[in-house]
């Protein structure tokens, strides 16, 4: 039997089609991507609405410079997003634009049965009208003359149009609002609404003359006016779905989430409600307004030439690694700066350091013990089963978060378990458990569970960063494909088979180094990068390439570790001291977690002599020693046949 699924509507705005597509849309349009991939998972029947905005002034005005018809240039522009959204990995269901047939008759047939109704009047009107916001103000709203929202000048209008009977829903409202917690998130928003409907409520003007605007819906009852541009678009979150008897039979109203910015709060929260009420449609479940990314406190605009390109920072870091920072990084509700160093940091701290390397330490441990066949647990003891809880917890915690859209949180209870899986290993020990046939047997359940581990992290972490997840499986040996597994399959642990193969793969997430992140930082701020012809950009050798009199400066010498031993308090380090012939030197290498100190003494290493010393807790290190660090396994640099102590390495 066909069991039906549940549904989820969720809808990002739809993006004003003139606009140049920057990060603040690809932070909204995320976020949906990012909940609707979970509620696939998690066996729900999922539509993801995003779009464009395509009537008004700002278009008409830009096609007439053009010397085009606003159709054709509209047609033009609004690729830029579905690519940008293509780009992004997002699996909207469709993409609706203000222009296309299927939703100009909705908005048509709505505003005649309103009129029909009278819940549409003809009536005069003088206000202030601000041409670039399209949008009418009174005089006490006003700040220093100007329009309150941009600050520019406003003109004085009088004219006859027509109007929404608004204010007659506004007891309505705030008892909708009072009486829902999850009606309009965050708290401060709907604080902030509930703020907005103190003041009376006015009705709203729904049109402007064909004469002032002709780029957008005549209105079915006078076609000397269309209709005012957010009457038009907000009705998109139900065009799709087709007439009003479709809509309610598709399933998909009403909508589970309609995100926004917090600055196009009160046209959702104020102007969409009532519309809905005079409908005759339900509101949405929830409404939740999110905040702004500013670029040193400053809101993004070509005039500050600050705005932050999502196609540049792909290109310099990646699809995930992106959808991962913007989420992470700052609360959902909240304001963030945006900064390239945060994002350097991210990647190398939480992906690089933490989800990567338990990724390549396990693989390569596997390799190492099993022959890269995952093991058949025989026992769990204590320690196991605290991980698997901790696994079970955070499953849990999770589904807890997308609940509240606390996407930062969904994140830091993830990496709770990556964290948890670490320390695991490194209690555990496997180095050290291979050396007896008694910790052979228990290097199986060990290996498994840091399998089955990062098994479930691969599954939580997919609808953020869908790419690398898929590759974590790969590398890890399970071969179907996440989309087609189930949260369900997190909630057991055991899913990973014993008996599969992993594989060596990429690297997911490289470590920046510090040259490289020069480079970016210094890209950015020259302005440079994706703006050069492809030839003028320097190469990646370039970048690291340096003279052979720099690589003369580099004292490097051969020299014998004579003792070694433990840093108490330190999971890494080891002091040695190396003999080099002249001089003995005491070296802080990070090297205990692949060498025991008893095993390095009398091995020849190579030296970085001339390195300023430096302290590591708190004990001096007067050099370096060359290694190589590749999943998880440190070997050092050495010779074949054994120089003389002190000898100079070229
Ligand atoms: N077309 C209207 C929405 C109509 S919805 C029925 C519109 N378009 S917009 O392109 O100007 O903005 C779309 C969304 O992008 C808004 O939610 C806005 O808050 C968001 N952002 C624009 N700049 C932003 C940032 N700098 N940071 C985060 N989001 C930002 O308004």
């Amino acid at each position: 039997m066909n069991v039906a699924k549940k549904k989820f509507y969720i809808t990002t705005p739809i993006y004003y089609v003139n606009d140049v597509p920057h990060i603040g849309h690809a932070y909204t349009t995320i976020a949906a991507d990012v909940i609707s991939r979970y509620k696939r998972l998690d066996g729900y029947e999922v539509f993801f609405l995003t779009g464009t905005d395509e009537h008004g002034q700002k278009v008409q005005e830009a096609a007439n410079k053009l010397g085009i018809e606003p159709q054709e240039h509209v047609d033009r522009l609004h690729k830029r997003f579905m690519e940008l959204w293509t780009r992004f990995n997002i699996t909207n269901s469709d993409f609706i634009r203000t222009t296309e047939e299927r939703h100009k008759v909705l908005v048509r047939d709505i505003l005649q049965s309103l009129y029909d109704k009278k819940e549409i009047y003809r009536g005069s009107y003088e206000g202030w009208y601000c041409t670039p916001d399209e949008r009418f103000w009174t005089e006490k709203d006003l700040k220093d003359g100007n329009c309150p929202e941009c600050g520019r000048p406003v003109d004085k209008i009088k004219e006859y149009n027509y109007f929404f009977k608004m204010g007659q829903y506004r007891d309505w409202l705030v008892d909708a609002i009072r009486n829902d917690e999850n009606f309009i998130k965050p708290l401060s928003r709907r604080n902030e609404v509930l703020g907005f409907l103190d003041k009376p409520l006015e009705d709203l003007c729904i049109s402007r003359p064909k004469e002032r605007l002709s780029w957008g819906i005549p209105l079915p009852f006078d076609d000397k006016y269309v209709t005012y541009v957010w009457f038009d678009a907000l009705i998109n979150y139900i065009s799709i779905h087709g007439n009003l008897d479709e809509i309610k039979a598709s399933g998909f109203w009403p909508a589970d989430h309609h995100l926004v910015g917090k600055d196009i709060l009160t046209t959702h929260a104020v102007y969409w409600m009532t519309m809905l009420k005079a409908i005759g449609l339900e509101p949405p479940k929830n409404l939740f307004a999110h905040g702004w990314w500013t670029v040193n406190g400053q809101k993004m605009s070509k005039s500050l030439s600050n705005v932050v390109e999502p196609n540049k920072l792909i290109d310099q870091f990646g699809v995930d690694v992106i959808r991962y920072f913007l989420l992470r990084e700052v609360p959902f509700g909240l304001d963030g700066d945006f900064s390239h160093k945060a994002l350097i940091g991210r990647q190398n701290s939480d992906l690089a350091n933490n989800l990567g390397n338990l990724l390549n330490r396990t693989v390569s441990m596997m390799k190492r013990y099993f022959d890269y066949k995952v093991p058949e647990p025989v026992e769990y003891n204590e320690e196991d089963k605290n991980l698997i809880a901790k696994a079970k917890q955070v499953v849990e915690d999770v589904a807890g978060h997308y609940d509240d859209l606390a996407y930062n949180k969904i994140l830091m209870v993830i990496w709770e378990l990556v964290d948890a899986t670490n320390k695991y290993i490194d209690h555990t020990a496997p180095w050290n458990l291979v050396k007896t046939d008694e910790g052979k047997e228990r290097l199986k359940a060990v290996m498994y569970n840091s399998a089955e581990a990062l098994r479930t992290i691969a599954i939580l972490v997919y609808p953020f960063m869908p790419t690398s997840a898929e590759k974590m499986m790969g590398q890890i040996g399970v071969e179907t494909k996440i989309e087609n597994q189930g949260m369900s399959s997190v909630q057991q642990w055991g899913g990973i088979k014993s008996g599969s193969l992993m594989q060596k793969g990429e690297q997911l997430f490289p470590r920046i180094e510090e040259k490289q992140a020069e480079k970016i930082l210094s890209e950015i701020t020259s302005g440079a990068s994706a703006d050069k012809p492809a030839e003028e950009k320097p190469t990646e050798e370039d970048s690291v390439t340096i003279t052979f009199d720099d690589f003369m400066k580099m004292d490097l010498r051969t020299g014998k570790i004579i003792e070694a031993e433990k840093i108490k308090k330190s999971k890494k380090l080891l002091k040695l001291k190396v003999d080099i012939g002249s001089e003995v030197r005491q070296v802080v290498a990070g090297i205990a977690e692949c060498h025991e100190p008893e095993d390095l003494i009398g091995q020849t290493i190579i030296l970085v002599a001339n390195l300023k010393p430096a302290k590591l807790m708190g004990i001096e290190s007067q050099g370096m020693i060359l290694a190589a660090s590749s999943n998880g396994i440190i070997e050092l640099a050495g010779f074949s046949v054994e120089p003389e102590k002190g000898t100079r390495v070229r």
